[in-house]
């Protein structure tokens, strides 16, 4: 394909996106084939081949079973961490995912009941996924490296009829005593499960309680179900994600456009074919996992990689490249953050040079900003194509990158790339108007949002309009800033929002402040996020301290870090705080965190002109200035 493929395809979506849509919709199995693309009586906010019927589940195992390609390898699981490894065809996935679906129907779940899944990578967990998409269930699963507190929430919001966990999870140095973690979750919640079912690991057994818990086991040597034929509109998942505030967002994910969008975007931006062996080296308590381990690959016919472990230190930096050479990857897709790590610990690549990685194709990153920097070494040292694309949990796939699979190898330094079709991006000031090219603002989509897009928030459609619709009547606001230049390359500078990303995990300091104020000697804080070379950006915590609790400072920063990690989790990497003697703020109160957030990273701060308490930013200077 040439490099103007790109541009035809955009071109062709932009003339007449119904029918891009519906042809690309020809793509992946139907019940009921979808006669309409979208709902048009409302142009915002459009309901994806609505009179559709398909099922997630069996567009991801059983029509390749169904086609002859049951002794395809479906799942590759390699757990450095356990020293577990497995292959999954899909006959295997399928047998083993309709055996649990019916113990899940044996349990009472229906299609629309939810299920929280909170499990380490380990295949029992892709199996839930999608034994719930089987049956028309709607499965909500909750990162491992949250606390109690984050998933009591979730439990509350989501209001699932069954849970599925497992005994423990397993970080390089410790096992995470996930059940108990469960037990305490349900503690707290108002919201109880009639049942929770527990995976037991060989590293630790989990007590069961009689009547509540189930061994997975029991429910794994259920009669097996068939798939449900569900409206395309169905919700498949929730998904929580961090905004503003301290409660987190469910992303609701339909079933049909979902499925469509997974498919194209395999073929069109990864340049991936059936039977290619796709690695996206995240986790499916993220969207990546969602998206790029679960659904996307096995929709492709792909072989997917699940990978327990981590980029540096199961056993070495090299442990990515001997995977590849192992399995034949063909695609890598990370955050920037593992690379960093990878390079940290191996600056010259040798553990590259150790390893046949000729299988692979293109390293694409996403989740925070990729700094040239580190697209420059892993470009040098893999001699491949490194590709940085930009999207969002609220998104489900890639929106802006250089589409691999349409032939499209243009980048620029610092940029994600070009919108991908489906996406038509503006940038807007803050009186609501489009600002010419190279002029930075707000980057916002044009409504209606491509197939696959979020099409609400779980049981808070007010926080969805006004969270994304609102500010800009007819566009969807990414909460990203950024700007475009003449060829259509769009620079994504950072949130507009109080969310950071950390190691790529998306971070409310919203929900941390909230952690820190309830502290009885803490009077008022701030969590900003600062430039980490290695995790991108950290959170660091600015207290104004109570009169006389300054004695006892160094004590309360320890209790403020722990209460940190058993509140929101240790995924927040949450471990520097600062005593400061105010914060500045706007006449009516509110903390300038942008002024806090420039003078922590040692850029130049003019003082708003709104600011009640000018004094304060000199003192602070000196405070933050050795971070
Ligand atoms: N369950 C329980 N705890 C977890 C966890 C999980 N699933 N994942 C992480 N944690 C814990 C870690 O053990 C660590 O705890 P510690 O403070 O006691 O050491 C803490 O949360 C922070 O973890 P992490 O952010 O992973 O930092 P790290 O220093 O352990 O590793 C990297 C750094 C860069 C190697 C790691 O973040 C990484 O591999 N990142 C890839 C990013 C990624 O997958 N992003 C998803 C979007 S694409
Ligand atoms: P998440 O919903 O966790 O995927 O986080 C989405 C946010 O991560 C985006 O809104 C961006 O702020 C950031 N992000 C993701 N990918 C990129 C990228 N390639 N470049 C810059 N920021 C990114």
């Amino acid at each position: 394909m040439t490099e103007n493929q790109y541009q035809n395809d955009y071109q062709a979506w932009l003339r007449d996106p119904e029918a891009y849509w519906l042809n690309a919709a020809r793509n992946i199995p139907w019940f009921t084939p979808p006669s309409l693309a979208h709902d048009s009586h409302d142009d915002q906010r459009a309901v994806w081949f609505p009179d559709g019927k398909t099922n997630a589940c069996y567009a991801a195992l059983d029509i390749h079973v169904d086609n002859g390609a049951g002794n395809q390898t479906a799942l590759i699981y390699e757990s450095p961490v356990s020293g577990a490894s497995d292959i999954y065809t899909y006959q295997r996935l399928l047998d083993k995912t309709a055996h649990l679906a019916g113990g899940l129907k044996e349990l009472g779940v229906k299609a629309g009941d939810r299920v929280v899944i909170y499990m380490p990578m380990i295949p029992q967990a892709i199996i839930a996924m999608l034994a719930c998409a089987r049956i028309g269930a709607i499965h909500s699963v909750v990162f491992g490296g949250f606390a109690a507190r984050e998933l009591a929430a979730r439990i509350d919001h989501a209001k699932p009829k069954v849970i599925i966990s497992a005994s423990c999870g397993i970080e390089p140095t410790r096992l995470i005593p996930y059940k108990p973690l469960l037990d305490e979750a349900l503690a707290i919640a108002s919201h109880q499960p009639q049942h929770c079912v527990i995976y037991q690991r060989e590293q630790m057994s989990a007590t069961l309680i009689a009547d509540r818990d189930i061994p997975f086991e029991i429910l794994a040597n259920a009669p097996p179900a068939p798939c449900e034929a569900m409206d395309a509109a169905s919700p498949l998942y929730i998904l929580y994600t961090s905004g503003t505030t301290g409660a987190p967002k469910g992303v609701v994910r339909d079933t049909g456009g979902y499925i469509v969008a997974l498919k194209w975007s395999m073929e069109n931006v990864y340049d991936s074919k059936p039977g290619d062996v796709f690695w996206a080296a995240s986790d499916i308590g993220w969207v990546v996992g969602h998206s790029y381990i679960v659904y996307g690959p096995l929709i492709n016919g792909c072989a997917t990689v699940l990978y327990e472990g981590k980029p540096n230190c199961t056993p070495d930096a090299g442990a990515y490249w001997r995977l590849i050479q192992k399995h034949k990857v063909s695609t890598l897709f990370t955050a920037p953050t593992a690379i960093r790590a990878i390079r940290r610990d191996d600056p010259d690549g040798s553990y590259i040079g150790e390893s046949d990685i000729s299988s692979l194709k293109h390293l694409f990153l996403a989740g925070e900003r990729a700094d040239p920097d580190t697209v420059k070494w892993a470009s040098g040292k893999l001699g491949i194509p490194v590709i940085d694309h930009w999207w969002q949990t609220e998104l489900g796939w890639p929106a802006i990158a250089a589409c691999a699979g349409l032939g499209e190898t243009d980048t620029r330094t610092g940029s994600a790339g070009r919108a991908v079709s489906g996406y038509k991006f503006e940038v807007k000031s803050e009186d609501g108007k489009t600002v010419p090219p190279l002029t930075e603002g707000a980057l916002v989509i044009k409504l209606p949002l491509p197939p696959g897009c979020l099409s609400t928030l779980w049981e808070a459609e007010e926080q969805y309009q006004d969270a994304y619709l609102t500010e800009h009547e007819g566009y969807y606001l990414t909460g990203d800033a950024g700007y475009v230049d003449d060829e259509g390359f769009i620079f994504v500078m950072g949130r507009t929002d109080d969310v950071i990303n950390v190691a790529g995990h998306r971070l409310s300091t919203g929900a941390m402040e909230e952690v820190l104020s309830q502290h009885p000697d803490v009077v008022e804080c701030a969590v900003i996020g600062i430039d980490d070379k290695m995790k991108g950006q950290c959170p660091i915590g600015l207290i104004v301290l109570k009169n006389g609790a300054q004695e006892r400072q160094n004590e309360i920063y320890e209790e403020l870090i722990s209460d940190m990690r058993t509140t929101i989790g240790p995924v927040a990497s949450f471990k520097r705080i600062k005593s400061v003697p105010g914060l500045p703020k706007t006449r009516s109160g509110k903390i300038l965190r942008a002024t806090l957030r420039k003078m922590a990273n040692g850029e130049d701060v003019t003082p708003p002109a709104t600011i009640e308490n000018p004094d304060i930013l000199s003192q602070l200077s000196s405070i933050l200035i050795d971070q």
